[in-house]
């Protein structure tokens, strides 16, 4: 969601500005700018709605020269996305760009223009330019200072970048709520969002905390506290790897996030089963201790992340024996949570960025959890940061918006964990033996799937004047129905809701006709004959049914059913196989239909706001 790029350099800084919001793009944006200070001393400020490329074009025009600049790529969460909203916004020297929100930018503004103040754009950030004008008048102060009396009148969170055209000598980086980090040149250096955007000029970043401003200048880089005390942080060296351009054969991100799946299992697993036990010793003895203590689980995500905690919440229960709860981070972080007595907290997050994990995360600080384990793909993420342990899925940097590859890493992490938890709690050691050769074909099974896609991408062509869909499962398959219904929400734009499919005649079943297809997720378990019950609700009643299936469930195929066989797969692995077919079919349907499948409208990769 959303990306701020800026520099300070001896250098021309325009085109590394550019290809840093090219490399944000992948994050979801609706708008482009950039300010920088040019050769005379001048902001030229340029904005574009709609691609960085209209931007970059717009810039060769002006031929633009400087050494200190700032620009973002915005995702609209006040004003319409338009050119005069775009960041940076400028008050008359000061220039800003904000990811996040300023929750109070209404009563501010109120105030501001009381002082004479006139705003330009729609946006909550436009304020914080006026504010940081009207501060620095009012009483002066170097850049630093001003900010720092600044930001007690800021509420909501926010990742914000200050330049003064009257002194490019300087950037001022202020970090609550939204990640910066700053990346570190010779005699040059950087913020930015994502450390993606900085990797062509560095590798060497410092990763700002909640609440640091930092003074950024060529050659030196001071970080205060918000009390204006200096404080120390370390900078690190990245090894990620990251090439915006490199699809390799593939059309799109997703499609090739999809096929990454079986490697990125095979990493998220290597070093972790020995000797035909599971090996989690990276998390150290003391975790071995809190999971001997361990009476109850709280797993907490959004979206594809909480699917997959949704998964393992059997898994926890039926194997461990340990009772789970799964919640929305979005829902959690606003009541008033009982705790479970020697309750686990476990946050579920692709990008470590998620706001409202984040969010429910601190506040598992101050309640009465035994401590928190993160389960996250990007390693230098604040969420990570911030939590006591964490287990790292290896799935590779996702670029597609739609969450494959970090979704099935996840569950591999997540069955892990929960084989570990259930050995300390009884689990016969054979029974580890067996989930382990179980795991170890995982990578081979998700291959095997994937040979399935020719079949899938002619099923989807039913689906192009669809506007409705059905997903079904049950047990653990019915959060797999979730999953594959967001992924095609999301994807192809059709409006498509899952169900346990026991629930389907507490309502739902009113909407059935020939209209709504309804994909059934049915592989060949102790549940198939109550779902074979379920599937007859829909057929009876003239629905089309999609059944996923394996090739000894019996089903027949007729004009109203289509039944797509899949290879065998392990039950306790089922859920992680049959999500497989459901991306790649909603992949097809959006391609189909013409969507942007790797940046669906509306959507961000990293939701950075709450
Ligand atoms: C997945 O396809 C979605 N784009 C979205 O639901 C995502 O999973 C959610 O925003 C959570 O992100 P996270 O895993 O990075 O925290
Ligand atoms: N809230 C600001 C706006 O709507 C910033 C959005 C963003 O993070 O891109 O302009």
């Amino acid at each position: 969601m959303c990306g701020i790029i800026a520099a300070i350099a001896q250098r021309d800084i325009v085109e590394i500005l550019l290809e840093g919001l090219r490399r944000l793009e992948y994050r979801g944006y609706d708008s482009a700018g950039l300010t920088v200070i040019n050769e005379s001393g001048h902001a030229i400020r340029l904005r574009r709605l709609g691609k960085v490329q209209k931007l970059v074009e717009a810039v060769e025009h002006l031929s633009l020269v400087g050494g200190t600049g700032i620009a973002h790529t915005r995702w609209a969460t006040h004003g319409q996305p338009s050119e005069v909203n775009a960041h940076p916004h400028i008050s008359k020297h000061i220039i800003i760009a904000h990811n996040g929100i300023i929750e109070n930018h209404a009563s501010l503004r109120v105030k501001l223009i009381e002082h004479g103040y006139e705003f330009v754009s729609e946006t909550d950030s436009e304020v914080v330019a006026h504010l940081i004008h009207w501060e620095q008048q009012m009483q002066g102060g170097t850049l630093s200072e001003v900010v720092l009396r600044v930001i007690p009148q800021l509420q909501g969170a926010y990742g914000i970048v200050v330049m003064d055209s009257r002194d490019p000598s300087v950037l001022l980086a202020i970090r609550l709520g939204s990640p910066l980090v700053i990346g570190q040149g010779i005699r040059e250096n950087f913020i930015a969002s994502d450390e993606l955007a900085l990797l062509p000029v560095t590798r060497r970043f410092i990763y700002l905390e909640e609440g640091d401003i930092a003074e950024v200048r060529r050659g030196h880089i001071k970080i205060l506290n918000q009390n204006g005390k200096p404080v120390q942080r370390f900078g690190i060296k990245s090894n990620v790897q990251y090439d915006a351009n490199d699809k390799g054969h593939y059309s799109h991100y997703m499609h090739k996030e999809i096929y990454e799946q079986p490697i990125a299992i095979k990493n998220t697993l290597t070093g972790r089963l020995k000797q035909d036990k599971i090996n989690l010793s990276e998390l150290g003895d003391n975790f071995k201790m809190l999971l001997n203590q361990v009476e109850h689980i709280q797993i907490i995500a959004c979206g594809t992340s909480y699917n997959s905690g949704m998964v393992s919440r059997y898994w926890f229960e039926s194997l461990a024996n340990m009772p789970c709860d799964v919640e929305i981070a979005s829902e959690y972080r606003y009541r008033k949570p009982a705790v479970r007595r020697n309750s686990l907290f476990i946050v579920l997050s692709q990008s470590g960025e998620t706001a409202d994990t984040l969010e429910a995360l601190r506040l598992s600080k101050k309640l009465d959890y035994l401590g928190s384990l993160a389960i996250c793909n990007v390693e230098s993420s604040s969420l990570v940061r911030e939590s006591d342990l964490a287990l790292m899925t290896k799935a590779g940097i996702e670029i597609g918006v739609a969450s494959t590859k970090a979704f099935t890493a996840q569950l591999t992490v997540l069955l892990m964990l929960v084989v570990k938890l259930a050995r300390l709690h009884g689990m016969a050691a054979i029974t580890e033996y067996k989930i382990v050769q179980i795991l170890k074909k995982l990578p081979t099974r998700i291959e095997q799937i994937l040979t399935q896609e020719k079949t899938i991408q002619k099923l989807a062509e039913g689906f192009y004047d669809k506007n409705h869909a059905f997903f079904l499962g049950r047990g653990d398959q019915y959060p797999i129905a979730m999953e594959g219904a967001l992924k095609l929400k999301e994807i192809s734009y059709i409006h498509a809701e899952a169900y346990a499919a026991g629930e389907l005649k507490h309502g739902p079943l009113a909407l059935i006709d020939e209209n709504i297809p309804v994909i059934v997720i049915a592989p060949n378990n102790q549940l198939l004959e109550k779902l074979k019950s379920n599937i007859e609700e829909v057929r009876t009643r003239g629905g089309l049914l999609y059944i996923f299936t394996d090739k000894d469930a019996g089903f027949k195929a007729n004009e109203k059913i289509k039944i797509i066989s899949l290879p065998y797969v392990e039950e306790l692995i089922a859920p992680i196989f049959y999500i497989l077919p459901l991306q790649l079919l909603s992949y097809h349907v959006g391609l189909i239909k013409g969507t942007n499948v790797d940046q669906p409208r509306n959507l961000a990769k990293s939701v950075t706001v709450e």
